[in-house]
């Protein structure tokens, strides 16, 4: 029997400028669950990768609801349960003047993406921002992270699972740019 091919992954644009480092910014809407999660997770894949040094990631949020607010608390139980530091985490708002400071948005869901992108204020903000689970090679159709707000422990679980595989990719497709030639 044939293996099937998995679908190509996308890479990332390259940085907007000459700095020295990339910047990830991860988007979802309370970010106090889905994005803080992302930005754990990829921060200590990015250290066990030796890029810590050259790609700076954070997270936030289109809705104001928990400016300033520490993770979600089932977040944070799941994450520190898997090795991860939840505990430096305040919520953020993402606005469009913070596009200049990012080579790549990652929206965690199509409504994250489409209200992300109305703040683009040129082609080149929009071309950065991508959907985060476009890099998940097991994503097929579903390019949503469900949302766990209002959900149970397990979808924090799950959440999680997908996060862990998608940085794990993302971190193969900085390192292909970040490589020197
Ligand atoms: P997040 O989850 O976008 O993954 O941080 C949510 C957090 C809060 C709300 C919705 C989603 N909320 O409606 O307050």
């Amino acid at each position: 029997m044939m293996a099937e091919a998995l679908p190509s992954l996308p890479s990332v644009p390259g940085p907007r400028g000459t700095g020295p480092t990339y910047s990830i910014a991860f988007v979802c809407l309370g970010n106090i669950c889905r994005s803080p999660t992302a930005e754990a997770v990829m921060t200590r894949k990015l250290a066990e990768a030796g890029l810590d040094r050259d790609v700076v990631v954070s997270s936030s949020g289109t809705g104001t609801w928990h400016l300033g607010e520490a993770m979600d608390r089932r977040a944070a139980t799941t994450l520190a349960a898997h090795g991860y530091d939840p505990t430096r985490h305040r919520a953020a708002l993402f606005e469009g003047d913070g596009f200049a400071e990012h080579d790549l948005v990652l929206a965690m869901d199509k409504q994250n993406f489409h209200d992300i992108v109305a703040m683009a204020s040129d082609d080149e903000d929009g071309r950065r921002v991508q959907m985060f689970r476009a890099f998940d090679p097991l994503a097929g159709d579903e390019l949503d992270v469900p949302d766990p707000f209002y959900g149970a422990q397990g979808g924090f679980d799950e959440v999680l699972a997908i996060v862990e595989r998608t940085c794990d990719a993302l971190v193969d497709a900085v390192a292909a740019i970040r490589r020197p030639s």
